[in-house]
Order: C-alpha cells, then structure tokens, then sequence
C-alpha cells in the first residue's frame, strides 16, 4: 500500500469530535504516519529539514484539518510557507514531490446546500480548496478527488464512525 503521510492541523484536538475520530481510525495503519503539526510546533517554529525528510519517506501526502475560515488552519499555511521551498517542491531542480498523491481531507461545520450558487458560502468547499490545489500542481504532485464531511456540528456518534470507516477505507483501497 502506498506509505502515507496525514499531516494533521488542529488547533485543539482534546475538543476534537470529527478530526480526533477520524485520525483514531487511520493512525494504526501500518503505511500510514500521523504526524500531529500542533502538537509538534506550538510555537509555529517549524523544523524544514525533518518536515521535508517525511514528505520524500512517503508516496501520499493528506492534508487533514477543520475548515476554518474556508481554509486550513493557520500552522498549515505556516507548514507550507516554511517547508515547500525553491528548489525542493518546485522552481529549478524543485522536484521532491513530483508524482506523489495529494488528498485534502476536510470536516466542515456548514451544510452541503450552504456551499452553493443559491447558497451562503457561494462557492463550494472543492472550489475553495483552490489555493492547495495549485499548490499541488505547481510541486507536480497528483490531486486527488478531496474528501469533504459537511454539517459535522450535528452529528451523532453513529455518524462519525461512518465517516471515520470511509476515511479508513480510501487509506486502505490502494493496493499498489
Ligand atoms: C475558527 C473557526 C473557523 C471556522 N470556519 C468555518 C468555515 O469557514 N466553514 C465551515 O463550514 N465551518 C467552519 N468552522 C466550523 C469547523 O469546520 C468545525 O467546527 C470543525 O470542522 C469540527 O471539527 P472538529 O470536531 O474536529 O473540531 C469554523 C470553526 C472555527 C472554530
């Protein structure tokens, strides 16, 4: 199976429903590495060096975080800043991450009709998503269809452990 790499950005993950659920149920996974960035930089310093030592060790790279403000969580933007520099995920010779899957995994507080034309957020959260997704493009990695769990803040137990056993299953159905 593919060796895989959740990058995890939540601010407080002890409040955590969705994202604490969903990161339970894919951490024992033999190919997969759960790598807490909140928990790991507090203070925002970001080590570039072992960040980017994680990203060539694996083949799949998630991006696992609330939806704050149509985005990720700040520390990712900071992950990012830091670790996706000239000449190692893009620019001259910037070629770490050429070929390597990329899958955004995002829990949303809104409802799927509020990311509508007709509905308050307009844009849907694929469409918002835009900014990582050419940031994929540019480090010439491969976009994967993202997986999106809306209404989050009205779900029950039951609904959580099926979206934590659809998480599980997309880590796992890659055999190659
Ligand atoms: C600072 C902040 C910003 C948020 N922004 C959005 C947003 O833009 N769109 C949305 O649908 N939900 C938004 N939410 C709701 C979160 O997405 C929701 O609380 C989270 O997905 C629940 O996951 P958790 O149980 O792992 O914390 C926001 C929540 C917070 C605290």
């Amino acid at each position: 199976m593919k060796s895989t790499l959740v990058l995890l950005a939540h601010p407080n993950l002890l409040k955590s429903r969705i994202n604490r659920a969903l990161v339970e149920s894919v951490k024992s996974l033999p190919h997969v590495t759960v790598h807490d960035l909140y928990e790991t930089y507090p203070h925002f310093v970001v080590d570039v060096k072992r960040e980017q030592e994680l990203l060539l060790a694996h083949e799949r790279i998630v991006f696992q975080h609330p939806f704050y403000w149509y985005s990720s969580p700040a520390l990712l933007k900071e992950w990012q800043d830091q670790v996706l520099e000239y000449g190692f995920a893009y620019g001259q010779n910037g070629v770490a991450l050429q070929g390597k899957e990329f899958l955004s995994v995002v829990s949303a507080g809104g409802d799927a009709e509020d990311y509508r034309r007709d509905g308050q957020n307009y844009f849907s959260v694929e469409e918002l998503l835009a900014p990582f997704q050419q940031t994929v493009r540019l480090c010439k990695m491969l976009w994967q269809k993202p997986i999106i769990f809306h209404g989050v803040l009205d779900w029950d137990d039951k609904a959580i452990a099926v979206a934590a056993e659809k998480y599980r299953s997309v880590l796992t159905e890659d055999s190659s």
